[in-house]
């Protein structure tokens, strides 16, 4: 385990970047606009399924070490997932996304796939330092990969992506220049990038104390056992936060928002 959060973080980073292009360009973007100032995460997401090596819980237990509390639970009953999310007393320091894939709601078939990737993972691999931000653990074949994505994009990606933070977010209410989430939506349409239009390409609002907004994830080329292909890797999120009727900003997700923001890693078309 990690025993500092923001080395955690700055690693998870590199990491994401690394596969996610348009992401290093929108936040250099955004913190040119801002008058180069240190954007805040809201949050980061990971995925994971919810086999015992690697679940939900095993993840979580990085982010309880450095003083995360679980704070909310969600269910995705069509997409068939569970999530929770974790807060850090330092508001600075992102909150944390995990959800889990409940695989013994798929065919056999998926089933086989998956329990095959995860037969790979070394019996430790899910409390080591670096298991956070360490890949793919499995080669699988792009035969497998189709039916995974006929079944489920989740599944898909995870077995194309493995461990590592699926999106960052930046708090819209941490940017100075920015009133409102709509703003920061134009101006990254300006620049050309794209945006998840799943649900509206604003995710909530005022009404449920959360709006969201994300980039459609890039298309980069990964190897799998027999052949390349050019998939969905990961995108960006913004956040904007309201007041709760103490004046306290609302810290927690939104099922329906977020239930649309899983589509970001989508095929196109
Ligand atoms: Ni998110």
């Amino acid at each position: 385990m990690h025993s500092n959060i923001d080395t955690l973080f700055a690693n998870l980073w590199q990491d994401y970047v690394a596969i996610t292009p348009s992401a290093k360009k929108v936040h250099e973007l955004l913190g040119e606009t801002a008058g180069k100032v240190a954007l805040i995460n809201d949050h980061v997401a990971f995925r994971t399924f919810n086999i015992d090596k690697v679940n939900l819980e095993k993840l979580s237990q990085h982010f309880l070490a450095l003083g995360y509390e679980e704070k909310g639970q969600y269910n995705f009953e069509q997409k068939k997932l569970k999530a929770k999310h974790f807060e850090h007393a330092d508001t600075t320091k992102p909150k944390v996304f995990i959800s889990e894939l409940l695989v013994e709601e798929f065919s056999a078939d998926v089933q086989a796939i998956i329990q095959n990737m995860i037969a790979n993972i070394a019996e430790n691999a899910a409390s080591q330092d670096d298991f956070l931000y360490s890949g793919t653990h499995w080669q699988v074949s792009s035969a497998d990969y189709e039916t995974l994505l006929a079944a489920s994009e989740y599944a898909a990606w995870m077995a194309a992506w493995g461990f590592r933070a699926n999106h960052f977010t930046v708090s819209v209410n941490h940017l100075p220049h920015f009133q409102v989430l709509a703003d920061v939506n134009a101006q990254l349409k300006d620049a050309g990038f794209v945006l998840n239009t799943s649900g509206g390409e604003i995710k909530g609002g005022p009404e449920v104390h959360l709006a969201q907004s994300s980039t459609m994830a890039d298309q980069i080329e990964v190897q799998f056992s027999d052949t390349k292909k050019q998939i969905p890797s990961c995108f960006y999120e913004f956040a904007q936060r309201y007041a709760l009727p103490d004046g306290d900003l609302y810290q927690g997700f939104v099922a329906a928002s977020a239930d649309k923001i899983f589509e970001s890693t989508n095929a196109k078309g």
